[in-house]
């Protein structure tokens, strides 16, 4: 395929950006009265993150967000969905606010709009304040009530200058990587704590939207959603039905009770459990009506039965046991999944127009005399876009594209080595170099 895109191809309107997460970035972990959150917790045990890394530091985008900002608008980067730290605007997650953390995304918010780039904001990336896990964090049902309280302060100290506002990353993995498999903060474990957070998760990005919506007239509102396109391994029927329970974990659990729909628990018998930590009336709870959903794709999966597999029975093959090309994540490149996920997600009754809220690819990259030249991120991004087209020229109502991500940065358990940015960041000096990448992308949305 050649990748001659234009951005007026897309339409007008159609917002192309970056995404950033704030513990993936900003460091400063401990200042100006931030309290720690999950992550600042979970990084400080020796065997969860590779070679021991943290993001106390990071990218260190607290004190370099200005001329951060700037770059973005160098590069013609018209909006930036970053999140907001709860913990560094509520210290112990409720109560008390740290005016010195809204100050902070005061700074933010007022430079990047002086630039010229809207900020979309995320409410929650996954750093759950470290002083509502020891309360149970996201299996304790009054977590609805603690987001609830840290989205009003957000909308009241921002709301006037920010308008998008999105609820929740990636639900399914916050509460898969780090309530079932422990592998993300905060570490727990097994089926029972992984259900109860995933309901007051569900729970939340509903109530979130309503209380958004209630507090700022005219917001435009969504929520994120993890994706992959799936298919069996091969083509037997045992490994369809492994795949169609996969589908349902990764792609359907949390955007069909949103919708109205309720859980899927009759196409798996283990989520009937989910009913232990449900009440009467949490069904209408669990629907809002957002103003556009994002989707997260940065791959497909295939899955095969395995009778090993607890539950699901169902066993994903892993890229490189499958001799395709792949990033540092052992992802399988297949730009097709994210057409194939636009027109999943579109054909839901009721669907909210769609955006692509992260795209984007690890590939390790070299420095040569202060140049980063990366091909295979810069064709990712042109063959994922592509796809994006192919599905908006075929119908499908996606009004937005953003890629993973600005910096390169701590990616959670992986620590530092895949590399995601479409500007190399060298963590010692803080050095920032746009890449090929990045000044493709300026360059395309001129
Ligand atoms: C999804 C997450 O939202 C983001 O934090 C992460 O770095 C990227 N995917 C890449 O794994």
């Amino acid at each position: 395929m050649t990748h001659s895109l234009t951005k007026s191809d897309f339409g007008p309107g159609f917002h192309f950006g970056v995404s950033t997460a704030a513990y993936q970035i900003e460091g400063a972990h401990n200042l100006d009265g931030k309290g720690p959150s999950i992550w600042d917790e979970f990084v400080k045990d020796p065997r969860k993150i590779f070679q021991r890394q943290h993001a106390n530091t990071a990218c260190d985008f607290y004190h370099l967000y200005a001329p951060d900002t700037d770059l973005l608008n160098t590069l013609n980067i018209q909006n930036h969905r970053f999140s907001i730290s709860w913990s560094r605007i509520l210290p112990s997650g409720t109560g008390e606010v740290n005016t010195k953390g809204i100050d902070f995304y005061n700074r933010l918010i007022n430079h990047s709009l002086e630039a010229g780039i809207e900020p979309w904001v995320t409410l929650y990336h996954w750093d759950l304040p470290q002083a509502l896990q020891d309360r149970g964090g996201w299996t304790n049902r009054d977590v609805v009530q603690w987001f609830c309280y840290f989205v009003e302060q957000c909308v009241r100290h921002f709301g006037d200058r920010v308008k998008n506002w999105i609820v929740l990353n990636e639900p399914m993995v916050f509460t898969g990587a780090g309530y079932f498999l422990g592998v993300h903060a905060p570490g727990k474990k097994g089926l029972k704590n992984f259900l109860a957070a995933v309901h007051h998760a569900a729970l939340s990005q509903a109530a979130g939207g309503r209380l958004i919506r209630q507090l700022a007239a005219g917001a435009h509102i969504g929520t994120t959603f993890s994706c992959s396109h799936i298919e069996p391994y091969r083509p037997v029927k045992k490994d369809q039905v492994a795949a169609s329970k996969a589908d349902l974990l990764l792609n359907r659990l949390f955007l069909e009770p949103l919708l109205g729909m309720g859980y899927p628990v009759n196409e798996l018998k283990i989520l009937r459990r989910i009913e232990h930590v449900m009440k009467p009336g949490d069904e209408l709870l669990l629907a809002f009506d957002m103003d556009f959903i994002g989707i997260q794709n940065y791959t497909r999966e295939l899955v095969r039965h395995s009778t090993f597999m607890p539950f699901i029975k169902a066993k994903i093959i892993k890229a490189s046991q499958r001799k395709v090309e792949t990033t540092q994540m052992d992802w399988e490149v297949y730009p097709a999944s994210v057409y194939h996920l636009l027109k999943k997600f579109a054909a839901y009754p009721n669907v909210p127009p769609i955006i692509v809220t992260e795209s984007g690819a690890a590939f390790a990259d070299t420095v040569s005399d202060k140049q980063v030249d990366d091909p295979k991120r810069l064709a990712f991004l042109q063959a994922h876009m592509a796809e994006v087209l192919r599905a908006k020229k075929e119908g499908v109502d996606v009004r937005g594209y953003f890629v993973w991500t600005l910096l390169d940065n701590f990616e959670w358990a992986e620590g530092y080595y895949p590399k995601f940015g479409i500007v190399h960041v060298d963590h010692a000096t803080q050095e920032r170099i746009v890449k090929s990448s990045g000044k493709w992308y300026a360059d395309f949305l001129k």
